[in-house]
């Protein structure tokens, strides 16, 4: 397949398309470096542009194209940025995803991958979230991503534009080469905050936010799947639009549950050192768990996660952070 990644310098764009390449897809990356790495580019073409810019947009498909697919990476993904500041949420993610399907449809492009979030579900109301499970988010970010899925579902109706939402729960992990990882300023994920927190000359520490959740041991629950994983799962819901014509969803993580001391003792054990934390209050949106039920997409996708165990997420993890090269 010969596709367009959009946001192809950030944490999953770049995994996704070292997976591409290594399946022999050939790959175009669009980014605006706003969070990606220009380093991380190193299996496709990159061109630096903004998805708000549409006629540049449309220029590069025309240009480029055309594209077997389309995969949509460019996100503002913190809830609590988004809570404090929803303009920018709805703006790059509502109003930037309209300016991709747009120009998708005056270019004649018709299929599209799409990274939604398990935000869109809001409080669980089962031990493990499945495709049914109400969407009634509570915060800007899982209000955005949700925008999109009904969005998608109103263009395949009217325009046929065939799309896969893929709804991560938490990624982690790094390219077991270690040739690329997570890289965010500031830093507000749970790994890589302990494997910071793991370095010696680390003065902050880790926090732990909240330790008085209905959890087994206080604190939240949540579904850690690696990066590589993901990738799979996009090169499958790629393939699966090239002969299934909809607006399909689906959720996608290990289905097990971690707390946050649970991740903290792996990381212990994995990198052999103490991780000094300390407890703090909750952070505003955090729902207690978070556990995917995966069945749709390993029944009809045909997706096999490969790491099923946290300690060999969290090592190819802290090989990318001793060795950190953006
Ligand atoms: N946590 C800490 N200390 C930290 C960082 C996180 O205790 O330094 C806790 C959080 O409070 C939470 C858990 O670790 O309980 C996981 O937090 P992350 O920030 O790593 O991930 P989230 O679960 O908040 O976020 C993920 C995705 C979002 C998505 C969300 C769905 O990154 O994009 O799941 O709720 F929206």
């Amino acid at each position: 397949m010969k596709v367009l990644v959009l946001g192809g310098a950030g944490y999953i764009g770049s995994h996704i398309c070292k997976a591409l390449f290594l399946q022999s897809h050939q790959s175009v990356v669009v980014d605006n470096l706003s969070t990606g790495h220009r380093q991380a580019v190193r299996w496709s073409q990159f061109i630096e542009a903004d998805i708000l810019a549409g006629e540049q947009l449309k220029q590069i498909l025309r240009e480029e194209g055309p594209f077997d697919l389309i995969m949509h990476f460019c996100a503002k993904s913190l809830v609590g940025e988004s809570v404090e500041n929803p303009a920018i949420y709805y703006r790059n993610n509502v109003v930037g995803t309209l300016n991709v399907l747009d120009a998708m449809v005056a270019t004649g492009h018709d299929k599209l991958v799409f990274s939604s979030t398990a935000a869109v579900f809001g409080l669980p109301e089962a031990d493990k979230i499945n495709e049914q499970h109400s969407r009634l988010p509570i915060n800007p970010y899982g209000q955005s991503k949700k925008m999109i899925e009904d969005v998608l579902a109103d263009y395949h109706h009217a325009y046929g534009i065939k799309s896969v939402a893929l709804r991560y729960f938490n990624a982690c992990g790094a390219d077991p080469d270690a040739e690329i990882g997570e890289s965010h300023e500031p830093e507000t994920h749970l790994l890589p905050n302990i494997l910071k927190a793991a370095f010696a000359d680390n003065a902050s520490g880790l926090k732990v936010f909240g330790a008085d959740y209905p959890t087994a041991d206080g604190t939240c629950i949540r579904d850690y799947i690696h990066v590589n994983d993901l990738a799979s799962a996009h090169i499958l819901a790629g393939e699966y639009l090239q002969t299934n014509d909809g607006a399909f969803a689906f959720n996608l993580g290990n289905g097990n549950g971690f707390s946050v001391l649970q991740v903290i003792e792996a990381a212990k054990k994995v990198i052999g050192r103490d991780i000094p934390f300390t407890v703090e209050a909750p952070r505003a949106g955090d729902p207690p768990v978070l556990v995917a039920d995966a069945a749709h997409a390993k029944a009809t996708l045909g997706w096999q996660p490969l790491y099923t165990d946290i300690e060999s997420i969290i090592a190819t993890a802290w090989r990318w952070h001793q060795n950190e090269m953006f």
